[in-house]
Parts: structure tokens; C-alpha cells; sequence
């Protein structure tokens, strides 16, 4: 009888986190797996280049990502921030297995109120990969601009409409957008 209380309220607590608008408004849906080696090269992985996941689901993108520059043997950092506990304790789990994970930070945050500067290894050579709701996508590069001076943006399925100037779009089953923002263009 206990068992099946306790397994009741567990469940009832993994839908909550998983539906609730007051936790996020941003459900859970992962990047298209077969769209992951288009995704790999739009993030244009580099020495001394750090990739931010907001919103990093299970890591699909993010350890698939970290996978590569260690074949690669490049020293990117890769940092991935997500708001539900279920997946954060995913994430954790999956970094402990990984080949790469000293270069791989998970961290349970919000995006929209959190700094992730604090997070980033290497300033001046920064990836935001965004796969949120469109309506989301402004704020949170606005966020962005306030914070970083120069970044690379890599958005799945969505335009961000304020950076449309500088665009490139590769399409895979879905359309992945790159984007360079400068302070100083
Ligand atoms: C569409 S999924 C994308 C997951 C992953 N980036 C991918 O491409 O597979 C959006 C993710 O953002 C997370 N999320 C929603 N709101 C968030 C917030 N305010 N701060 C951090 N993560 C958030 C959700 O929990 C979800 O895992």
C-alpha cells in the first residue's frame, strides 16, 4: 500500500514538472536526432569556444556536441542550463558516463533570470544554442545582447526576427538558424 502511495505522488510530481507553466512555459521536446550532425556543424566547434545550451532538455545536442570536439581533441567547454530537476538529474547522469565531461557543466537554472557569465570559460568565443518557443526567443536574446559583446547563436526551427540581417539557414528536417551578433556592427 505504501509502495503505491509513494509511486502515485511520484508520478503526480513528474507530471507537474513536466507540465507546469508556473515551473516553464518551455515544454520539453528534443532537438530532431537526425538532425544532430547539421546542428554540430552550425555550432562550428573550436578550440577556446564555449557552447551554452539554454534549456538543455536530456543533453541530446550538448553531449552529442562535447562527443565530437573530444574526437576532435578540441578544449570547447560546453554548459548546460536547464529549469526541471527530472532532467537535471538526467543530465548529471549522462555527464557521468561521458569521455568529455571535464569540459561539460550542468547547471539547474533559470534562463531568462540567471547569469550564465559566470558559467563561461572562454568570453570571447561564445555559442547560445536555443531550441525554445518562438515567442521566448527575443527575450532571451536581448538577454544575451546585455550580457555578451560578441556570440554566435544557433536557433532550431525558429528565426530570431530582431538578428534576421545576418543569417544563415541550413535545413535538415528541420531549419537550423546561425546568427553573429556584434556590439560593434
Ligand atoms: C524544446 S526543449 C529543448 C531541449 C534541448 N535544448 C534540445 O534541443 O533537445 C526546451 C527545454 O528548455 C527547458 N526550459 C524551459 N524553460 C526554462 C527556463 N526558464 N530555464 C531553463 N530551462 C528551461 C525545458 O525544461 C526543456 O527541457
Amino acid at each position: 500500500m505504501g509502495f503505491y502511495i509513494f509511486f502515485v505522488i511520484f508520478v503526480i510530481v513528474i507530471i507537474f514538472l513536466f507540465s507546469s507553466k508556473a515551473l516553464s512555459p518551455i515544454p520539453y521536446f528534443p532537438s530532431n536526432k537526425h538532425d544532430l550532425p547539421l546542428i554540430i556543424k552550425a555550432l562550428n566547434l573550436k578550440n577556446n569556444q564555449t557552447v551554452i545550451d539554454l534549456g538543455a532538455g536530456d543533453g541530446i545536442v550538448i553531449f552529442e556536441a562535447a562527443k565530437v570536439a573530444y574526437k576532435r581533441k578540441l578544449n570547447t567547454r560546453f554548459v548546460a542550463v536547464e529549469i526541471n530537476p527530472v532532467l537535471i538529474l538526467v543530465l548529471h547522469l549522462r555527464r557521468l558516463f561521458h569521455p568529455n565531461r571535464q569540459n561539460i557543466r550542468i547547471v539547474l537554472a533559470d534562463m531568462f533570470k540567471f547569469n550564465f557569465m559566470n558559467f563561461i570559460n572562454f568570453k570571447n568565443l561564445i555559442t547560445v544554442y536555443l531550441y525554445i518557443s518562438p515567442w521566448y526567443l527575443e527575450k532571451i536574446i536581448e538577454n544575451c545582447k546585455l550580457k555578451i559583446e560578441n556570440f554566435h547563436v544557433v536557433s532550431y526551427m525558429y528565426p530570431v526576427e530582431s538578428l534576421k540581417n545576418k543569417k544563415k539557414i541550413i535545413k535538415g528536417k528541420n531549419k537550423i538558424f546561425s546568427y553573429l551578433f556584434s556590439t560593434t556592427t
